[in-house]
């Protein structure tokens, strides 16, 4: 019961790791608020919680819409974690073939939505005299060739937000880390199928030592260690999860 009498926040709750950080939360003695954006999703996180045994609140709210994530944010109350998880690729696009429509969702999501929750958490957190807060990067946070330009963008831009929050906001006793996965056998296919023929050809050479895929309970137990007060001086910290693919 790692995480009994907390309060947590997890973002793309219906599917992947969102859904395995919610499980394992809730398993852990968390009060768990979870949010997707699709509610299919998050019907499929209940029906596993019911299997386990477990419950969580479970909101359809969009991370990339301030008026969501208030709701969201006043739903749980006082808010011990925040896992920013939910994200989406960008079809490989390379700069030059990317339509503006795709930058901007890809970022509203993965870099707004992360801003937009981090700073909805702050004043409850400082009120509170802490609290971890722990957003899902990417092997893609450090490398331009295993995805296309959005998503690189995005996912650098996120390690910038993680490093700002852990040095400000850490003296108040706020923990701010990142976690960088590799391939992780989870939902994001559905935006991860490339549209371009020649970025294909380049992205499979930077892919070429891409070891096997993560299970996503594999990246949740990290989470919920690196949420955990066991964590307690881990702070700024970006945990590469990625199967030794970034030491090639
Ligand atoms: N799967 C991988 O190989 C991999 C690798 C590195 C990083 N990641 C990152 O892991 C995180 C989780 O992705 P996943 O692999 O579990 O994918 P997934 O598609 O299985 O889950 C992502 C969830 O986020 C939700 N979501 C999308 N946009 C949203 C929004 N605007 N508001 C709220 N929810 C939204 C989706 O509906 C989905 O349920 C993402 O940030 C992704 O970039 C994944």
């Amino acid at each position: 019961m790692t995480h009994s009498g907390k309060v947590a926040i997890v973002t793309g709750a219906g599917s992947g790791i969102g859904q395995a950080t919610v499980l394992r939360l809730a398993r852990e003695g968390a009060r768990v608020v979870g949010c997707d954006v699709n509610p299919q999703g998050l019907a499929a996180t209940r029906a596993k919680l019911e299997e386990a045994q477990l419950s969580a609140t479970l909101l359809v709210a969009d991370v990339a819409r301030q008026e969501d994530v208030e709701r969201v944010v006043a739903e749980a109350g006082r808010v011990d974690i925040l896992a920013n998880v939910a994200g989406i690729m960008d079809f490989f696009l390379p700069l030059d073939e990317l339509d503006d429509a795709t930058w901007q969702r890809v970022l509203s999501v993965n870099l707004d939505g992360v801003m937009r929750m981090t700073r909805a958490v702050l004043p409850r957190m400082r009120e509170a005299g802490g609290g971890a807060i722990v957003t899902v990067a990417s092997k893609a946070s450090f490398s331009g060739g295993v995805s296309g330009a959005a998503y690189a963008a995005s996912k650098h831009g996120v390690i910038g937000l993680v490093r700002h929050v852990a040095y400000f906001y850490g003296p108040l006793g706020i923990r701010s880390n990142a976690v960088l996965p590799g391939p992780v056998e989870t939902g994001i296919g559905a935006t991860a199928m490339p549209k371009s023929p020649w970025a294909l050809e380049r992205a499979k050479l930077a892919m070429a030592t891409m070891p096997k895929s993560a299970r996503p309970e594999e990246i949740a137990a990290i989470i919920s260690w690196i949420a955990s007060d066991e964590a307690s001086f881990l702070n700024g910290a970006l945990v590469t999860a990625d199967g030794g693919w970034s030491a090639a």
